[in-house]
């Protein structure tokens, strides 16, 4: 590799310039929102670093911001004291009770004037984080308030936390404990949500869920996928810095690189800071995070301590909590809608009732595990939660309110729409039967859906319409329209206008990609992403449907539920016939090439044995990034043998076959 001229000193100039500017470019895309550079140019720093750093071990170095990716996972979390206890705050549920903690703080101070700093109350998990000479030494959990876990590995892969202060505009300390909210904006949350569902995978309940959930998690790479973002708020412990004011205290926060939340406010007297709770309280919902209120606190610091605080609450601050996103209504019975792979979905018909100036009227139940795990009953009084415009949720139900008169849901064994018999696996129930009414509807709904062939002017109720006419049974119908265009005139509601529009979008859907096609077909499990990653891997429909399970699960994300199902799709005589339709009709059957170098193009390799630094995985990725293919036993048709260390069996017929062997550096060399 081309460096080796390099000398120590050069590199290590070169390294910490590299982890400078990228620091500096992560700040300004992540907390300043203004980007100096585009990702290429930030992706071609990056790699020039993790290169430098692997042929530099020795200048390794935590706060490279290459650790950001995720470390290996750990045993388990250790446990760290706070030098100063954490503490909680009170509460104060409306305008007045702002008012008396406004009354106790003048009378502790003996005066009237008191200046507060209002905050956002960030619905998130409280962490600490202890910067050492300007470094991140470690970052905890609250825990009990005294003593917190270590997650220093999955804090670090957070880009609003600095691995190091910024110190342009002021000197770092030698130790501060700068405290704040680790949390998941929304529109992640929603994200990952929609396509943990589109997976079949347990969904969270609510952003701060789904972060302390990342947090916890013992494979930093797993925290390291979950955009988890932080404010800071508070100080700790500090040494070799003093400061006067709450206020002086964000500000330099944000001097240091934090990302300061901008809608705190700086007020004199308690009128200021109704204000506030009564303008936050109406806004809330146009955040891409969830708060919970606003916290109040004395600006000035001496005046902070003067106050002191009773037990674990502080005197000098209060937190104004917002009303929940919750209301308790009846529940008046339980339906299930069967989803387009034959999921049993349970939903509850409620009483309708109002929560955050929305009207409810029905809420999501998950699954049968869930319902039969909190015991909800029909007729149970319920409480229901909305968070974001997430589907309101059944939380729990209210045991107090029952009169014995509520019944105890039997779920079906018998599909709803079909009557065939329904499996169960794991938390889901099935129904058994690929004609099923309801699943046939549900998967054509999911066919012309938005992320899937995008056939824009056929919404469910059209399709609805289509298949009770009996124009559609199949997707690869939706192709044969177009010489149904008296039929679709004779419906109610169509004019030549607006079936030329739906035959335009038709033909227009044949231009998406090969992935959407995939998506589209509704394999179980196979959301956008694994399509996306099934696509790309094998390059076209043919070598997908060709693969055995073993080299489906190869590819990098897709584990063996998912291999299984993509697998089993391809077995059925009916799926087959319908992708050869679809092909017939001109859909897209072949991923475009990516646009890095297809240096493998069509070269065949088989992996053996642990290599230096490259999973298989990870080494198959390489392979299939540069247009190469991996298949899973050594033939004549194979190209090169990847051999690590301790080869299997392969690498004996490799030799027999002739077979060029490549060690990983071969490869490397090979790409370069
Ligand atoms: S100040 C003594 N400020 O609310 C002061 N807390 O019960 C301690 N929180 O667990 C906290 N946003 O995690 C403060 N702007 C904010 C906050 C905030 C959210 C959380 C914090 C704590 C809880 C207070």
């Amino acid at each position: 590799m081309g460096d080796k001229k390099h000398s120590d000193a050069q590199a290590k100039r070169e390294i910490d310039d590299l982890r400078y500017k990228i620091e500096r470019h992560n700040y300004r895309y992540y907390v300043l929102n203004d980007p100096e550079i585009s990702d290429l140019e930030f992706d071609k720093l990056f790699r020039r670093l993790q290169e430098l750093e692997e042929q530099y071990p020795q200048f390794d170095s935590p706060q490279s911001p290459t650790k950001r990716v995720g470390g290996e996972p750990q045993e388990g979390f250790s446990k760290v004291e706070h030098r100063v206890p954490m503490l909680s705050l009170g509460n104060a549920f409306d305008a007045r009770e702002l008012e008396d903690f406004h009354r106790r703080v003048c009378k502790g101070l003996e005066r009237d004037d008191v200046e507060y700093v209002s905050e956002l109350k960030i619905d998130g998990v409280a962490v600490s984080l202890s910067y050492e000479q300007g470094r991140l030494a470690y970052g905890a959990t609250r825990g009990n308030g005294q003593v917190g876990e270590d997650i220093t590995a999955n804090l670090r892969t957070i880009k609003t936390i600095p691995l190091r202060l910024r110190e342009e505009d002021l000197a770092a300390p030698s130790l501060v404990e700068v405290r704040g909210e680790v949390y998941l904006p929304l529109s992640a949350f929603e994200e990952i949500n929609r396509r943990r569902a589109e997976e079949e995978q347990n969904l969270f309940a609510n952003p701060r869920n789904m972060a302390a959930g990342s947090l916890r998690q013992l494979d930093p790479r797993i925290t390291a996928s979950r955009p988890l973002a932080f404010f800071p708020y508070s100080v700790g412990y500090s040494q070799g810095i003093e400061f006067e004011t709450q206020w002086e205290v964000l500000s330099d926060f944000g001097k240091w690189g934090f990302n300061v939340n901008p809608n705190i406010a700086l007020q004199t007297g308690i009128e200021e800071v109704v204000d506030y709770y009564r303008r936050w309280l109406e806004k809330r919902n146009s955040l891409d995070y969830e708060i919970d209120g606003i916290v109040v606190k004395v600006n000035r610091l001496d005046f902070q301590d003067q106050l002191g605080k009773v037990s674990r609450e502080p005197r000098w601050a209060i937190a104004g909590k917002f009303p929940g996103q919750e209301a308790t209504t009846k529940l008046l019975k339980i339906e299930i809608n069967v989803g387009r792979t034959g999921t049993l979905n349970p939903y509850a018909l409620l009483e309708p009732v109002q929560v955050g100036g929305v009207t409810i009227r029905q809420a999501t139940l998950h699954n049968e595990e869930d319902i039969r795990r909190k015991d909800i009953r029909e007729g149970d009084t319920v409480i229901i939660k909305r968070a974001g415009d997430v589907i309101p949720q059944v939380v729990k139900p209210v045991e107090g309110k029952r009169s014995g008169q509520e019944k105890e849901f039997s779920y079906p064994t018998h599909c709803p729409a079909c009557g065939s018999e329904v499996v169960r696996e794991g938390p889901m129930a099935y129904c058994t039967n690929r004609q099923c009414p309801a699943q046939r509807l549900e998967s054509l709904k999911h066919f012309v859906s938005r992320g899937a062939m995008d056939i824009r002017g056929l919404g469910g109720k059209t399709i609805e319409k289509f298949v009770q006419e009996g124009l559609v049974k199949s997707p690869a119908d939706l192709y044969r329209l177009k010489d149904k265009d008296e039929q679709i005139l004779a419906l109610e509601g169509f004019k030549d206008k607006s079936v030329e529009n739906l035959l335009q979008s038709l033909e227009q859907s044949k231009q998406r990609p090969f992935f959407r096609v995939l998506f589209a077909l509704g394999i179980r499990h196979v959301g956008e992403t694994v399509a996306e990653q099934l696509a790309q891997s094998f390059g076209d429909l043919d070598s997908l449907m060709g693969a055995s399970q073993e080299e489906i699960e190869e590819v990098e994300g897709i584990g063996p539920e998912i291999a299984k199902s993509v697998h089993s799709y391809f077995q059925v005589e009916e799926n087959r016939q319908l992708v050869e339709e679809l092909r017939r009709a001109g859909l897209s059957m072949e991923a475009e090439k990516l646009q890095r170098g297809n240096a493998l193009e069509g070269m065949k390799f088989v992996l053996t044995g642990t290599l230096p630094t490259l999973t298989r995985k990870e080494a198959g990725d390489l392979i299939k990034k540069h247009g190469g293919k991996v298949t899973s036993s050594v033939s004549s048709k194979t190209d090169y043998l990847l051999a690590g260390a301790d080869p299997g069996s392969k690498y004996d017929k490799a030799r027999q076959l002739e077979i060029a062997i490549l060690s990983e550096d071969d490869l490397r060399a090979l790409l370069d």
